[in-house]
């Protein structure tokens, strides 16, 4: 069977090229190309308003591009997007869960749209629940979980039919970092066990542990890798890490220093992008000091990812 073997016999879980979707006459998606490899974990970063919902609505087969083309396992976006819908999870930025209804009851709910039956629905459920850690809940109420475990049951409702794509948009949005690290554990569970995930965040450390990134910027791809790629091809020169009690009044002194390119707040520390670590330290050092501050330490760190999206976004204005 000719149709079996396109939609079965796929290499790469998504191939998009050049898509784009206009509004009127704003561009939101402006001919993006990436390709996303099976089992493989693709972060999709970039600031407020950069295309990264609607490219995954395209990929999803709810948005119609208006132009490009993509494919998703192996299923035109425009032409197969039924196909779509039935093979792959969505989370969406502003997921839907019934509150009126209870875990158990959501679960059966998603379970009968995508029409498992009932010993098939029984046994996703019950790995869903033992994924979710949700054993126990289930008979509680939606509305009464918190929004770290409203998203977990999101998640579970996305995958109960088992897809081998999933697309996840911002799903850690408002939660604490414990349940931030909870939920990344279960996506790394699923990808060990073969599943695609596409991702959107816009927190750096989970970005980190992304196989590939794609970084968008006012509807374009403007960097594409592995975070290790990206931090050797888009970070020309060093960044110095000043600790020191942060305060305007440093970060100002930082960033005028002669040679310092860009100085920014980091955590509890400022960072400095410079040419030269060595040559700029010294002047970081006398710089601080004529302002009157002298309780500090300087030194050389290996730039993170955040480091590479602060420079990144400055080349582009
Ligand atoms: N239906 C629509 N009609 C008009 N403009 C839209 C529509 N949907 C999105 N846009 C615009 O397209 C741009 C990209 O929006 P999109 O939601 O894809 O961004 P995003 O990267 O997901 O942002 P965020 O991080 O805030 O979720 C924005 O300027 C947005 O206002
Ligand atoms: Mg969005």
């Amino acid at each position: 069977m000719v149709l079996s073997t396109t939609s079965n016999g796929y290499e790469k879980s998504i191939v998009v090229d050049g898509l784009t979707r206009k509004f009127g006459e704003f561009t939101a998606v402006d001919g993006v190309s990436f390709d996303v490899r099976r089992g493989e974990i693709f972060g999709f970063l970039g600031p407020n308003g950069s295309g990264k919902s609607t490219t995954i609505r395209m990929l999803c087969g709810i948005l119609e591009p208006s132009g490009g083309r993509a494919s998703v396992l192996g299923f035109d976006v425009v032409n197969q997007s039924e196909q779509i819908k039935q093979h792959i999870g969505y989370m969406s930025q502003k997921f839907s869960l019934y509150d009126d209804l209870t875990v158990m009851e959501n679960l059966d709910f998603y379970g009968g749209i995508y029409g498992l039956g009932n010993s098939k629905l029984a046994e996703r459920k019950d790995f869903v629940l033992e994924m979710a850690d949700l054993k126990g809940r289930e008979h509680e109420l939606a509305a009464n979980l918190s929004t770290g475990w409203k998203q977990r049951l999101a998640l579970g409702c996305a995958i109960i039919h088992e897809p081998r794509m999933v697309f996840l948009d911002e799903p850690t949005g408002g939660v604490d970092p414990v349940s931030r690290r909870n939920f990344w554990d279960m996506l790394y569970h699923m990808a060990e066990a073969g599943t695609t995930l596409f991702v959107t965040t816009h927190y750096m450390d989970e970005a980190e542990h992304c196989h590939r990134i794609g970084f968008i910027y006012q509807g374009s791809i403007i960097a594409l890798g592995t975070p290790d790629q990206l931090k050797k091809d888009h970070m020309a020169g060093d960044i110095v890490e000043i600790s020191i009690d942060t305060s305007q009044r440093a970060l100002t002194a930082v960033g005028q220093t002669p040679g310092v390119d860009e100085a920014y707040f980091y955590g509890a520390t400022i960072h400095a992008k410079v040419g030269s670590a060595a040559r700029e330290s010294l002047a970081i050092e006398k710089s601080l000091k004529s302002t009157g501050l002298s309780d500090f330490t300087i030194q050389v760190v290996q730039p993170s990812l955040e480091d590479v999206f602060v420079n990144l976004i400055e080349t582009m204005r």
